[in-house]
């Protein structure tokens, strides 16, 4: 979808739908030349998520749609970026091709200024208008081609912009989770961030194969892939900063194509959302697709893990012991607690390698932070104070948030193994998803900055935003981490 800034007081062009953004108990602030009729305005109190579409009685546009954001106390980003998903879903149902958005100062001003705005209406004009339909047999061509947007200044149109960045870049990430197994294999992360990479000089990639991966010692996570016909990979992609960089940050992510639990096989209700087990890796993309078009200083290392959990008679079998990159070994009590198997090898990889100040890692890891935190907000694990602080702001900036959880020495402990190392589940202890974070900790490098956030609830599955929701991906991360990384 095209977005275009337009000055809020230069008279508007001639649109097809004019969209006007009312605060509850506020007068209605029109653009120059448009008024309304008495009848039109009667009764509409501009209350959170009401509409109404109405006839002008002068000025260029043909419609006009009234969107209310509700009262100035409870208006934020998130009241405009929902207002501007419904407006767009509307006129994409109506049918309207080029409609103009009118962002009056009071709503700027409301939301934390003209930036803010951009940014929050930019969003949810591009991510309110995501469809799925690619592998629909009738092609779907979208009615709304464009929206010119009214606001103020430079800042609102630097705002619009990055809204719009992070916007593509999200729908980028949905449309990876929303493609099934058969669509979306490992090697799929690897043709994306190549052709993600050939966008800008500052980008680059290095893929592991499984010979690569073997040669590095990496038997955690190939124990994952070995019941599977697709090739793992670690996909390793680089962003370089305008000027040396201070920090070096890793974000990781589990990218597990699909998740049939392996010989540990699981039952069959809703085993085919599990092909959204590459949620993590998916936002990591991402993030990967939104700094090929905006900067942060930090240098950003997006690492993937991916891999396809399957049963076959050369599968990894309960009991099984198999040796990380860092030397440990590791009893694979059962294989469907595989994400972790495969970030074991994708921490110490990052770690060793990469040698970052900070790495944070996504994934869908377990089934028990849905039952603690449900589908609305993620769990976190940080190691540091400042770098779980740094995360929830983030969070509450983007409404992508989160909550921390306990990682306990005695959860680290509840993991020592009877015959190797580690065991990958604790046993009957309960804590799925600290035990979860705890496993990952024996695999971060000394010193380094680490958080962990089980994105298994939010990933998809979560309430009706307008700009997201329902049964499929959300993309979620994305607008998390580049708010973080730009914040640094
Ligand atoms: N991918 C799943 C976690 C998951 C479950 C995500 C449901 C979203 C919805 C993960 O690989 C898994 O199967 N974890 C197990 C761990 C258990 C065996 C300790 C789980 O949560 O049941
Ligand atoms: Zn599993
Ligand atoms: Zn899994």
């Amino acid at each position: 979808m095209k977005l275009t800034s337009k000055e809020r007081g230069a008279r508007i062009a001639s649109t097809d739908l004019l969209i006007v953004f009312a605060i509850k108990g506020k007068k209605l602030e029109l653009p120059e030349g448009v008024e309304l009729p008495a009848a039109a305005k009667k009764d509409f109190t501009g209350a959170f998520r009401s509409t109404r579409l109405c006839d002008p009685k002068s000025g260029s546009a043909s419609r006009v749609l009234l969107v209310g954001l509700g009262d100035t106390k409870s208006l934020d980003a998130e009241a405009l970026r929902r207002g501007a998903a419904i407006a767009v879903k509307d006129a994409e149902k109506l049918g309207f091709a080029t409609p103009l958005a009118y962002v009056s100062e009071d709503v700027e001003k409301a939301v934390g200024g003209a930036f803010a705005a951009g940014c929050a209406l930019g969003e949810g004009l591009v991510m309110g208008a995501y469809q799925f339909t690619e592998l629909k047999s009738e092609k779907f061509t979208a009615k709304v081609k464009g929206v010119q947007c009214a606001g103020g200044g430079v800042e609102f149109k630097k705002g619009l912009r990055q809204g719009h960045v992070l916007a593509e870049a999200n729908c980028f990430a949905r449309d990876l989770q929303n493609r099934p197994g058969n669509y979306m294999k490992p090697t799929d992360f690897t043709k994306h961030a190549r052709a993600i990479a050939k966008k800008g000089a500052r980008l680059s990639v290095t893929v592991l194969g499984e010979k690569q991966m073997a040669a590095l010692g990496m038997g955690s996570l190939l124990s994952v892939s070995r019941g599977s016909s697709e090739e793992a990979q670690l996909v390793h992609m680089v962003y370089k900063p305008k000027k040396k960089a201070s920090r070096r940050v890793c974000i990781l992510g589990k990218g597990l194509t699909f998740d049939s639990g392996g010989i540990s096989l699981k039952p069959g209700a809703k085993m085919d959302e599990m092909k959204f087990d590459m949620s993590g890796g998916a936002a990591v993309m991402g993030v990967f697709h939104a700094l090929s078009s905006l900067d942060v200083n930090a240098e950003v290392h997006c690492v993937v893990v991916a891999s396809e959990n399957m049963p076959a008679h050369n599968a990894t079998k309960p009991g099984d012991i198999v040796t990380a990159m860092n030397g440990k070994t590791i009893e694979v009590i059962n294989t469907d607690a595989e994400g972790r198997l495969i970030l074991a090898d994708g921490l110490c990889y990052a770690s060793k390698k990469i040698k970052p100040d900070t790495i944070i890692d996504l994934a869908t890891l377990t089934g028990a932070v849905v039952i603690a935190l449900g589908h609305e907000i993620s769990g976190m694990f940080p190691n540091t104070v400042k770098l779980g602080k740094d995360l929830a702001q983030a969070g509450e900036n983007t409404g992508e948030r989160l909550w921390e959880l306990p990682l306990l020495e005695e959860h680290k402990t509840q993991l020592k193994g009877t015959y190797g190392d580690l065991r990958n589940i604790n046993s009957g202890q309960g804590a799925g998803s600290s035990a979860g974070a705890a496993f990952l900790s024996h695999f971060v490098g000394e010193g380094i900055d680490w958080c962990h956030l089980d994105i298994a609830g939010t990933a998809w599955g979560s309430e009706c935003r307008d700009y997201r929701g329902g049964q499929t991906g959300t993309g979620v991360g994305v607008r998390l981490l580049v708010d973080y990384l730009q914040n640094l």
